[in-house]
């Protein structure tokens, strides 16, 4: 039998350990080579998969490796920066998870090793490949709607999800960036890459008022859920802290206004306690309306005109696995380690949506609307 092509992951946690365990379960010419967490339960959960697998004190040990000839990170977003570049120096070709790291620096550091190395870099913005999104993107490109003029867009997360985010590392933003910037860069690169454009101008207000101790009582009055007998905002099997405790520095609600070059408006809500939870585009163009929701897995086309039907498109979702985008996902890393197929989310979608984001934190932390076009500078983009 040929070698196998072989990946080692830095951070074998929820995330890349749920991605490794489908790439490899259906992919026999892949295999997991090297593991490098501090976690000894991560350690076990990918001996469970690779038995004979080489286990790292340091990342240094895994990139000596020969066998490993691509590695995947799935480490808290603070190691991006140095697990990135350390494996691009390495020779190794990176997938890298959302966010490309916490702050600008960070970022443009990884773009210049992206550069200097040349190393092949996929980056896990996994909603490009939600089918969903595809659908509206090809509806778009086929001019059902003409010109964008301005968009909707939110992620309301339910409630345990919320809780998850406010008990984990994700509640520190030296771990992890901001909440817009962890979890809301999706949003921001699906909406940049349906406008087309990139932001000019941002506003944004938020903050932490429902994660507090003053409303723990509202998880007591809730009760538990009945299916499993565990408490309301902490239904998540990882959910194991107070999510309603202050040691924590992000918001769990915040809204966003956004100008592109191309002159889009748009708008944007987050909420982390939600009872009704959406992930929803509204795009209002010069000839219709696209109204998508990731949650529903439903596209709806309305054209401008008198007697225009309302045309509905189911797009088979099921909210697990990012909606079907997880499973394209595994199919895109085998095409990329097997054939050599480029990515279709890469270093500079990764830093498109990290900088809007920057961009739209740094308008809530000062109360100001903020010219983007620093920022842009600074990364010697456009
Ligand atoms: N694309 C998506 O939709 C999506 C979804 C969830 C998470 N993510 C991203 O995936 C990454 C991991 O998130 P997760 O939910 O799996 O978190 P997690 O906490 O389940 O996993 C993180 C893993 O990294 C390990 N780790 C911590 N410090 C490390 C270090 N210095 N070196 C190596 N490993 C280290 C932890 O022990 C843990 O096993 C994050 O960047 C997150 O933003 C992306």
């Amino acid at each position: 039998m040929p070698q196998r092509s072989g990946i080692g992951v830095l951070g074998f946690g929820n995330r890349v350990g749920g991605l490794v365990a489908q790439l490899v379960a259906s992919n026999p010419q892949i295999e997991l080579v090297s593991v490098c967490d501090p976690a000894p339960g991560s350690v076990k959960a990918a001996q469970a998969m690779a038995p004979a697998l080489q286990v790292c004190a340091d990342p240094a040990e895994m990139l000596q490796n020969p066998r490993v000839g691509w590695v995947l990170i799935g480490s808290p977003n603070q190691f991006h920066r140095e697990h990135a570049s350390l494996a691009m120096r390495a020779g190794k070709h990176v997938f890298c998870e959302k966010p490309l790291a916490t702050n600008l620096s960070d970022c443009l550091a990884i773009r210049d090793v992206v550069r200097e190395t040349s190393r092949s870099f996929f980056f896990g913005l996994v909603l490009r490949y939600a089918p969903l999104y595809t659908r509206v993107r090809a509806l778009l490109d086929e001019g059902s709607i003409g010109e964008i003029i301005s968009v909707e867009f939110n992620e309301t997360l339910g409630f345990n999800h919320g809780g998850y985010i406010h008990q984990d590392w994700r509640r520190h933003r030296a771990a992890a960036g901001t909440h817009m910037l962890e979890k809301c860069c999706h949003d921001i690169d699906i909406v940049n890459w349906m406008v087309g454009s990139r932001a000019t101008s941002v506003a944004s207000f938020g903050g932490l008022r429902f994660f507090t101790p003053a409303n723990r009582h509202i998880a007591d009055e809730i009760g538990p859920n009945p299916a499993n007998g565990r408490r309301a905002f902490q239904d998540w099997p990882q959910s194991n802290h107070d999510p309603f405790t202050l040691d924590k520095d992000i918001v769990d609600h915040q809204v966003a206004i956004i100008e592109f070059a191309n002159g889009v408006r748009a708008s944007f809500h987050t909420n982390c306690s939600a009872a009704i939870s959406e992930r929803r585009l509204l795009l209002l163009g010069t000839r219709g309306a696209i109204r998508a929701d990731l949650n529903t897995g439903t596209v709806e086309l309305q054209k401008l005109g008198w007697d225009e039907p309302r045309i509905v498109h189911r797009v088979t979702s099921t909210l697990a696995d990012h909606a079907g985008a997880d499973a394209q996902l595994v199919v895109a890393l085998a095409d990329w380690i097997l054939r050599s197929v480029p990515p279709r989310t890469g270093i500079d979608h990764a830093l498109d949506s990290a900088i809007t984001c920057f961009g739209i934190d740094q308008a809530l932390d000062e109360r100001r609307v903020i010219e983007m076009q620093p920022l842009w500078k600074k990364a010697g983009i456009g």
